[in-house]
């Protein structure tokens, strides 16, 4: 089960970064063209949002069967956890900036759909979904994918 899920989520992580760096792209050049936000752009924003949510819920999953999460393991001084930093990335700052970064898009995504101009729609893009690829760049465990 855990190889599983920390296999799934290894290999979705490649979409969840390509997607989201094909979004601020993609608004970068709609805002230095000045061309219409069409069909397609709501489209890239929408499957960029989708594939990040199915990652957080392979990640809670991930979260609670991954023997480097050690929250949950009984005798374990807690402590030791924020001391080490691998586990204290693995345990708390991965999750909780991811979970963020997915907030963002969600939130960008929504602003997004309410604006009527292009600059606006691409311009909150641009903004939302930049920094979550920045958190998301951040905080990734890079030393355990590769
Ligand atoms: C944008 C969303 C996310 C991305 C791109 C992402 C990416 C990654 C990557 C690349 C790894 C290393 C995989 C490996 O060991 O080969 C990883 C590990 C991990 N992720 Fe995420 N993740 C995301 C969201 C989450 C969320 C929301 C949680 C939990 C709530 C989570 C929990 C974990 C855990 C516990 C590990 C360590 C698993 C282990 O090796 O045992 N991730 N993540």
């Amino acid at each position: 089960m855990y190889t599983v899920i920390q296999y799934l989520h290894s290999l979705w992580a490649y979409l969840v970064i390509i997607m989201i760096f094909i979004a601020v792209t993609n608004a970068i050049f709609g805002l230095l063209g000045k061309r219409p936000f069409e069909f397609r752009d709501f489209r890239i924003s929408l499957f960029t949002l989708i594939v990040a949510h199915l990652q957080i819920l392979i990640g809670l999953i991930l979260f609670f069967v991954s023997p480097m999460v050690q929250w949950f393991n009984s005798g374990q001084d807690k402590s030791l956890i924020m001391k080490d930093s691998t586990l204290r990335l693995v345990n708390l700052e991965h999750p909780l900036t991811m979970i963020i970064a997915i907030i963002l898009i969600t939130i960008g995504f929504s602003k997004q759909k309410k604006k009527v101009e292009p600059k606006a729609k691409f311009k909150i893009i641009l903004i939302f979904y930049g920094i979550a690829l920045l958190l998301v760049l951040g905080r990734i465990p890079w030393s355990l994918w590769f």
